[in-house]
């Protein structure tokens, strides 16, 4: 550390993402859940068009993709502000919504705790029951802005609306922040009790049902004045948070409704496979309603079944901390991936 940097970050534990080899040339890449398809290929042309204005600041309002994801899910353009991925617009709830402190799982997405250190947000932790599942009433004397992932990670497990309803109405005057990043592989989104819950917020992300993760791109639909809120910490970090090519093809994915349904109805029939393959060999898997499976082999060593893929060049994600080193979180690939990675557990495990 230098003699300049803050003693308040000195602490800081940054946030480690899933290896990203540079060579993926002979790897099958299932660690950070990632589409196995590519966007969208009105997304690429609008992408392609935008390229040759970016002499041009991108628009700071991002009228057009705000006005698409609004028609998209019913709500008004005042209802929606976008961010350079999700992980910003969780970051600003963060710097800008945590006056009381933060309430996180103890399982859940390893960005929260990050954010709250480099914030200095205090946080209260719940933990998740035996079966990973959420105990809403665990919440009700809780203070502080609730972070829920929603499909969780690295579990898979949603939660219906009725309990995302019951966790705001514990406390109105406590924010519910509800991180969709999975929502659209089979659990229920919050956006439609959002107009009965004014303490309701939603993130969402193109990074995962959208394959534009290297876009970076995020979005929020919750009431006008958290908007507006939010839109006054972002204009006060970066107004031109998104770039103009990812602008453009957010907007050109989100109106190819065709193209959506196709990609997300396969990787929903893809888990399928993958976790009926892996519960033949005797593998528990948690029910995902997310592009990702979290599973424990049968002799439950999450390590050795993450080694012995990574030995047979497939990578997947592994935790060696409490409860999770039983398992690995496996992204649902294409068909051969999946087929890759059943047969590499039929090799480690025998039939
Ligand atoms: C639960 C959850 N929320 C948010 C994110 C961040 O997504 P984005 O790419 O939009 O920043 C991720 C990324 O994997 C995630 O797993």
């Amino acid at each position: 550390m230098s003699d300049f940097f803050s003693k308040r970050l000195s602490g800081l534990k940054p946030y480690v993402p899933g290896e990203q080899p540079k060579n993926i040339r002979n790897l099958v890449k299932l660690n950070t859940n990632e589409n196995p398809f590519p966007p969208s290929p009105e997304a690429v042309k609008a992408g392609k068009a935008a390229l040759k204005k970016l002499n041009l600041y991108s628009d700071p309002d991002a009228s057009a993709l705000k006005k698409a994801i609004a028609d998209s899910l019913n709500v008004g353009r005042e209802n929606v502000a976008v961010f350079n991925g999700s992980d910003e617009a969780l970051a600003f709830f963060f710097a800008g919504f945590c006056d009381d402190g933060a309430v996180i799982n103890d399982i859940t997405y390893g960005f929260y705790k990050v954010f709250a250190m480099f914030y200095g947000v205090e946080t209260t932790v719940v933990p998740l029951k035996e079966d990973f599942t959420v105990s809403v009433e665990d919440y009700a004397d809780k203070k502080g802005t609730v972070f829920i992932a929603n499909p969780n990670a690295p579990t898979g497990i949603a939660l219906g609306t009725e309990s995302i309803a019951a966790l705001s109405l514990q406390n109105p005057a406590r924010l519910v922040v509800v991180d969709e990043a999975y929502v659209d592989f089979g659990a229920e989104s919050a956006v439609k009790i959002l107009k009965d819950r004014p303490n309701v917020a939603v993130v969402r992300t193109f990074s995962k049902s959208r394959s534009l993760a290297g876009g970076r791109l995020g979005f929020v639909i919750s009431s006008e004045e958290i908007i507006a809120d939010l839109e006054k910490v972002r204009n006060s970090f970066n107004p031109y948070n998104v770039n103009s090519v990812t602008l453009a093809m957010g907007e050109a994915a989100i109106k190819d409704r065709k193209y959506f349904e196709m990609t997300r109805q396969t990787v929903i029939k893809n888990r399928a496979v993958l976790t009926a393959g892996l519960e033949k060999l005797g593998f528990k898997v948690l029910d995902s309603r997310a592009n990702f499976i979290f599973a424990s082999p049968p002799d439950k060593d999450g390590k050795r079944f993450y080694s012995s893929l990574r030995e047979r060049g497939v990578l997947v994600r592994y935790w060696d901390e409490g409860r999770l080193s039983a398992f690995c979180r496996i992204t649902v690939g294409d068909e051969k991936a999946v087929g890759t990675l059943i047969a590499c557990a039929e090799e480690i495990y025998g039939r």
